[in-house]
């Protein structure tokens, strides 16, 4: 029904009899004219009440002072103290220098409207060797970081773990060494207790996949003349049995997470993952060709989303690792798979098009990946290919295979070759198309009924992009990094009016 009903003419219709039913939470409406009974969607734009509208950060892309205050070093550190590792010879020693201008940085995100804001908190701010004694300057400045959100009316998000793993457990085998996980469950459990006073939503682990994959084996890219290995902290090349048992780590020290979480959290205090999900699009909507693409996520997933919502490794990746599938027990399997108050995911592109293939009734067989065309449209980055649909079916498809109750966008957005117009002023047209038409796809979903209660832009403003150093900016808000001027940007605009509608702007 292409009618445009607002609640205006929804309500004149009733008036006049012509409408005999609606529903307030689907929107679906019932029709009457003469005889003809029909059912319509009203097509409400508006995003569900109570809505999140949040930016996202990660400690070491934003605090700077990376030896401050009884901070040890992080892998992260080492890392980009390590010459060739990044663009430019650019670290995070001072990034946006966040760690002392917080208040600075609270109010812009209250000036851009937001109701919520992910950030992350340093474990080794809190354990500067990852165990043993916290200490109190850490946990701080995160107090006090609470404390201002809470007052400006921003929710916190914290996410326990964005990769700036303690280099004294790196140096114990980090993610190799089973210990960490029990060593992450605590410093969970620490933060849980001190926060959750103010703090109702903790992500336990940010992009699994990322720091595992490409911290722990990366991934050789072809360029003119050669492959060029691309790599994140601690920059390891491990064998496929190896990279497998970190996996199966990472989503250990989750799973033990969440329950310390909920052990030494306040009652009311909720707990999910920050996964980059990887998705599967259908290239046409046609109900074989979407239960294709169902198919392949489920099992795209299988090392992270997929066990930790499932509780176990679908039987198509342990086939596939054979020998070197990961060691696990079933008591790890059950840790693994704790309950969920929700999923978060981030969501950027589509990673795969697929199509339904002829062979339907083995898994393996059932779809067929279909490759990006070479003028397929991309943001500045060349690894983000264009895809708004993906905000459509990321979210869909997580409810449709694992029920989930409440899931969040934690993080969505894209880079752009900013330039300062006039000294102040920045046109990101190309970051606002792209937040338009991905948003809108996410309300498509929150129409269709799929349980989305949060969505939080990457980033609040440029930062340390990792190997890419301070070159992409991913930010609403502009950062000079010689002077720590901070300029929003058209698209803080954007988001603000999408926020105080409630609507994409
Ligand atoms: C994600 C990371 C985040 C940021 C964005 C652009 O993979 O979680 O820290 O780098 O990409």
């Amino acid at each position: 029904m292409s009618t445009h009903f607002t609640r205006r003419n929804v309500a004149k219709l009733a008036a006049a009899g012509t409408l005999v039913g609606l529903s307030e939470t689907t929107g679906v409406a019932q029709i009457s004219q003469g005889t003809d009974t029909r059912t319509a969607q009203v097509p409400t734009r508006e995003f569900p009440k109570g809505f999140y509208w949040g930016t996202a950060t990660s400690s070491y892309q934003i605090e700077g002072a990376w030896n401050e205050d009884g901070k040890g070093p992080s892998i992260w550190d080492t890392y980009a103290h390590t010459p060739g590792n990044i663009q430019n010879g650019d670290t995070g020693d001072v990034a946006n220098d966040h760690y002392h201008r917080y208040k600075e940085d609270v109010a812009l995100m209250k000036n851009m409207g937001a109701n919520a804001y992910r950030f992350s908190i340093a474990w080794p701010r809190i354990f500067a060797n990852g165990t043993g004694q916290p200490n109190p300057k850490g946990l701080d400045f995160y107090n006090r970081l609470v404390d201002e959100l809470v007052a400006a009316g921003i929710a916190p998000f914290p996410t326990l773990y964005h990769w700036d793993l303690p280099q004294a457990l790196q140096d114990k085998g980090g993610w190799q060494n089973r210990d960490t996980t029990k060593a992450f469950a605590d410093y969970a459990g620490y933060m849980a207790d001190k926060l959750s006073d103010r703090v109702h939503h903790f992500f336990t682990i940010n992009e699994f996949r990322s720091f595992v994959d490409m911290g722990h084996q990366g991934m050789d890219v072809p360029i003119s003349g050669g492959t060029m290995h691309i790599a994140l902290a601690p920059g390891l090349k491990l064998s496929r049995r190896e990279l497998n048992q970190v996996r199966h780590h990472a989503v250990l020290g989750h799973g033990m997470a969440v329950q310390a979480i909920r052990a030494k959290g306040r009652a009311g205090t909720n707990v999910g993952p920050a996964e980059v999900i990887e998705l599967a699009v259908p290239l046409i909507e046609a109900p074989e060709h979407i239960k294709a693409a169902e198919i392949a996520t489920r099992e795209r997933n299988a090392p992270f989303l997929t066990v930790m919502l499932e509780g176990k490794y679908t039987d198509g990746y342990l086939k596939e690792q054979g020998a070197d599938a990961p060691k696990f027990t079933d008591d790890e399997l059950k840790i693994i798979g704790s309950p969920l108050d929700f999923v978060g995911i981030n969501v950027y592109r589509p990673l795969i098009y697929v199509l339904a293939s002829d062979q339907l009734g083995q898994v393996s067989g059932s779809w067929r990946e279909i490759p990006f065309a070479k003028g397929h449209p991309k943001m500045f980055n060349q690894w983000l290919t264009l895809g708004p649909e993906a905000l459509y079916w990321a979210p869909k498809f997580v409810q449709s295979l694992w029920k989930a109750k409440e899931i969040h966008i934690t993080e969505n957005g894209c880079a752009s070759d900013d330039v300062l117009v006039d000294g102040d002023k920045i046109y990101d047209t190309d970051r606002i198309v792209f937040l338009r038409s991905y948003l809108t796809q996410l309300q498509r979903a929150s129409a269709d009924g799929v349980p989305v209660m949060g969505y939080f832009q990457w980033s609040t403003m440029d930062n340390f992009e990792w190997t890419s150093g301070f070159g992409n900016r991913f930010g609403l808000v502009h950062v000079d990094f010689k002077t720590q001027k901070r300029t929003p940007k058209s698209s803080a605009l954007f988001f603000r009016e999408t926020a105080r509608q409630n609507v994409v702007a």
